[in-house]
């Protein structure tokens, strides 16, 4: 059985008529750059996030960028993040020339550990006197929420603006205590990825900023084009950051469609859960499953599985034995951030930050997405409890 990690074009195949005629449509108006259609996605996901502003953008990189640029974060300026994402998060804030301070990660849910961000900030800000830190960038990785309630205590408690890095959580929702909010929803602003294989995914690289501050939201929209309020007048110093009409078109089908496949991405989730039980290799030590936080606390999008992560002992060796079965599996992320070579001139070491070190040893996302088929969910895991009873 062959089983791709992704399955775009099932995907495509199933609104096809649908995102055809949106995309002649855009031909036909031959308006391609921001527009009607961009003005429409950020109506619409800024209703979906329960936001007041969204602000489309070429990419969740940039995304990250604008929003560093909008806040003032340059050079000579700290930014707190985690070392388990994507380098796009610490890559912006090093584009920025801001320096990245990494945060130990929980080991359940991969995402900045609260308890570690205060002892960081807390030493750092009043044990050494660094005044250099302006903000927290924390990433809910997988489609899980990371602990807001705290972070943003934290961030209030010093004064610090915090980006969320919600490229791979559109949707997520978090118990907090004010009510229910989206990830992207909760700090100073949030980033969302419409890179294809997210969640939701368009036709290329797109991005989106949210935010509920209106003077932000405009800067950010000066920022996007060069900066310039009227043609050829500049205000302030921004660069192409444009969200394309067509990438906007695509993404509005699909996001008619996104609820439903949030609800398949969690019963398929779920299903993993209940055939790793019944299999026996959770207790045994081999694989655990992920962990989803709130779960228990009434909210629906409790986690919206961009991705399926297990921590499995032997890890590379079962990802050769899946692929040798036609299993695509990917390793989100092999080497956390603060050891890579182009952040040696921070100065971590290994052993540093001990969670993400171990995580990247041991995670192994497996293909999920909703037209996963049981059938093949049940060969996924019959071909990793072969690999172990070999
Ligand atoms: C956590 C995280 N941050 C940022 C990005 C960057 O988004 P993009 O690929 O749209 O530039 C991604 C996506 O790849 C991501 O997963």
């Amino acid at each position: 059985m062959n089983i791709p990690p992704l399955d775009l074009k099932a995907q495509y195949q199933s609104i096809r008529e649908e995102i055809n005629q949106k995309i002649l449509e855009v031909i036909s108006s031959q308006r391609f750059v921001l527009g009607s259609e961009v003005e429409g996605i950020e109506r619409e996901l800024a209703a979906y996030s329960g936001i007041k502003f969204a602000v489309g953008v070429s990419s969740g990189s940039d995304a990250l960028i604008i929003s560093l640029m909008a806040l003032e974060v340059g050079d000579g300026d700290e930014v707190v993040t985690t070392p388990f994402s994507f380098f796009a998060t610490a890559g912006a804030i090093a584009r920025q020339r801001a320096k990245p301070l990494f945060c130990d990660i929980e080991n359940k849910s991969y995402n900045i550990d609260p308890a570690k961000l205060e002892e960081l900030l807390r030493e750092e800000i009043e044990e050494r006197g660094n005044s250099n830190i302006k903000a927290i960038i924390p990433v809910h990785l997988y489609g899980q929420c990371a602990e807001m309630t705290s972070i943003l205590a934290l961030a209030k408690k010093y004064n610090l603006a915090v980006i969320e890095d919600a490229a791979q959580a559109i949707g997520a929702e978090y118990p907090g205590p004010d009510g229910v909010k989206k990830a992207g929803a909760m700090g100073s602003c949030g980033i969302l990825s419409f890179f294809p294989s997210k969640n939701l995914g368009g036709f290329g690289d797109g991005g989106m900023v949210l935010t509920d501050d209106e003077k932000l939201a405009h800067k950010l929209m000066l920022l996007r084009r060069h900066g310039s309020r009227d043609k050829y007048f500049y205000d302030i110093l921004g660069g192409n950051f444009r969200l394309d009409a067509l990438q906007a078109a695509v993404l509005r089908v699909k996001l008619n469609y996104l609820e439903s496949w949030q609800h398949e991405r969690r019963e398929r989730a779920s299903y993993y859960d209940k055939i790793f039980k019944e299999s026996g290799v959770l207790e045994e030590g081999l694989v655990q499953i992920p962990e989803a936080l709130y779960r228990d606390s009434g909210i629906k999008n409790y986690h919206t599985y961009h991705q399926y992560v297990i921590k499995a002992s032997q890890r590379d060796k079962l990802q050769e034995f899946l692929k040798e079965s036609g299993i695509g599996t990917a390793v989100y992320y092999p080497l956390p951030l603060h050891l890579q070579k182009c952040f040696a001139y921070l100065g971590y070491k290994k052993g540093d930050l001990p969670v993400a070190e171990k995580a990247a040893t041991e995670v192994l996302a497996l293909p999920i997405y909703p037209e996963l088929t049981t059938a093949q969910q049940d060969f996924i895991v019959s071909s990793i409890i072969k690999f172990y009873r070999a």
